[in-house]
């Protein structure tokens, strides 16, 4: 029974039996980015003071200049997973391939692989703006004890065993799923303690937010358009609320709490749009249905697209279950 200032650390424990594959793999793992997210929102917490915000000088993988806390927090949580030899495999945004562990070891029982968006959000990092974490984690589907391959990191994301983010806001928060609902944890910086602050985190049905960047709005296909101006128009609760952080994380978080609408679509300019079907949208896409919300590409469910490679871009639609249907039929009334 999980109850209101458990800590993290007591309530991974107790809720093990949950688990669809009851093993202290899952919680060791889960535990390891609970100490990866503490030392990464520590570095976030003082980044105004240290030589720690700017760009890093490198562009990744994804075309962006990668900026120095997504460097660092990539190195943080790869190595606190590493160390701890608990993983087979790690996938980042920010590694040009996927990292295998532990290959030459044929004693390397581990199951599980992660995927990692280690800093989501870096466009806010210096002007201290709200940043995060999302996490996905797979059983691997290749045999135990022989090098991960990429067929272990392409499942689709009705695979997932568990899924989660950290945000870096007014305070730090982690949530996550191991498929039984949503918990959220809110950091006690003064003693390092997560404690759950946020017990079964539901989206609401129907919202009145949406969160998109209309800069973009030229470049949309007309179901999108569409429905902004719907979100815009003067009938019923409408028209609703424009929130947009530009770290998905953040608008995420917001929108699950208040009810809300978040659209990364397809543009002129971005054939697939933006974000990452492994690292961003998988992981929020089983969060936001284990807490009664929907997640769609405009027509298909998110954790049923099978990935085709590791930093594959599609176009994303999450939030209140309504909201999302509503956007659907603008989709296929409007192409
Ligand atoms: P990341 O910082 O991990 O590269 O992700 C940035 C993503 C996401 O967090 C955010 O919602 C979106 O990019 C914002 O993009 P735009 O600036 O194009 O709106
Ligand atoms: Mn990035
Ligand atoms: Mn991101
Ligand atoms: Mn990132």
């Amino acid at each position: 029974m999980s109850r209101k200032n458990q800590t993290l650390g007591e309530f991974i424990i107790e809720n093990q039996s949950s688990f669809k594959y009851t093993s202290g793999e899952l919680s060791r793992l889960i535990n390891s980015i609970r100490l990866a997210a503490k030392v990464v929102s520590h570095e976030v917490n003082k980044a105004g003071l240290v030589d720690i915000i700017g760009a890093a000088g490198d562009v990744n993988i994804q075309g962006e200049d990668q900026q120095k806390l997504d460097v660092y927090a990539n190195d943080k949580f790869i190595q606190t997973l590493k160390n701890r030899n608990i993983v087979c495999g790690i996938a980042s945004e920010e590694e040009d391939d996927f990292i295998t562990i532990n290959s030459q070891d044929e004693n390397n029982q581990n199951k599980y692989v992660v995927l990692i968006d280690p800093l989501d959000g870096s466009s806010n990092i210096d002007v201290n703006v709200s940043v995060g974490t999302i996490f996905s984690i797979y059983r691997r589907v290749t045999p135990i004890g022989t090098p991960v391959t990429i067929d272990d990191f392409l499942q689709e994301g009705n695979q997932q065993v568990a899924a989660g983010y950290v945000v870096y806001g007014t305070s730090t928060m982690l949530v996550y799923t191991t498929g039984a609902g949503v918990n959220g944890f809110t950091l006690n910086p003064a003693i390092g303690t997560f404690y759950l602050s946020h017990p079964t985190m539901e989206f609401p049905e129907n919202g009145n937010i949406y969160s998109v960047n209309e800069g973009n709005y030229i470049h949309f296909p007309q179901g999108v358009k569409d429905y902004i101006k719907y979100c815009q128009m003067e009938e019923d609760n409408r028209p609703y609320t424009a929130r947009y952080i530009g770290s998905l994380v953040s608008d995420f978080h917001r929108n699950m709490i208040k009810g809300g609408i978040y659209m990364y679509p397809k543009s002129s300019k971005a054939t697939n749009g933006k974000l990452r079907l492994l690292y961003e949208c998988n992981p929020m896409a089983f969060i936001a249905e284990q807490a009664n919300g929907k997640a769609s590409d405009g027509v298909t469910r998110i954790l049923d697209i099978k990935p085709t490679e590791l930093h594959e871009r599609v176009p994303f639609f999450c939030g209140s279950k309504t909201m999302v249907n509503t956007l659907e039929d603008f989709i296929q009334k409007g192409k």
